[in-house]
């Protein structure tokens, strides 16, 4: 499923996307909220950083029939300078939190951001079934 992620009312609509994916998916009440809060700040930063984006939601079956739910976001905004930094609790460009970030990174059990200066950022998380 992809949905875009434009504006706030976008982002409300994936939340509730991912939170019905993430309950076929087998995934508990914490692992819904969970993802669903990565979901939030994913989508508000690609359209907050990066002029709008878009939001694939693919269900996995991993190793042994695991199942899980995987989020890519991408966009094609300015990418990030500097990820490592970005990641920090508090570093923020434009007067946000800045726990975006390194707070969806807590969230999930695989996370990773492939980003580009000038062309855009993806970043995908991974939360598996506990
Ligand atoms: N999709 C993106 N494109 C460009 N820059 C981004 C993107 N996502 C995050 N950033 C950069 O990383 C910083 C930290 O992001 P985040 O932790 O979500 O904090 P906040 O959104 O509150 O600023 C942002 O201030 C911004 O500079
Ligand atoms: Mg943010």
């Amino acid at each position: 499923m992809i949905r875009e992620v434009r504006s706030e009312e976008d982002v409300l609509a994936a939340r509730h996307a991912v939170r019905a994916a993430a309950v076929v998916a087998g995934l508990d009440l914490i692992g819904q909220t969970k993802i669903v809060t990565a979901a939030s700040e994913m989508g508000r930063n690609a359209y907050v950083h990066g002029g709008g984006g878009t939001m694939v939601i693919t269900e996995l079956v991993g190793p042994g029939g695991r199942r899980g739910l995987r989020l890519a976001v991408t966009d094609r905004g300015p990418g990030i300078f500097d990820v490592e930094a970005a990641l920090v609790d508090g570093f923020s460009t434009c007067a946000g939190l800045g726990h975006g970030l390194g707070g969806t990174r807590r969230l999930v059990d695989e996370f990773s951001i492939d980003t580009a200066v000038g062309e855009g950022t993806t970043v995908t998380v991974v939360r598996w079934v506990a």
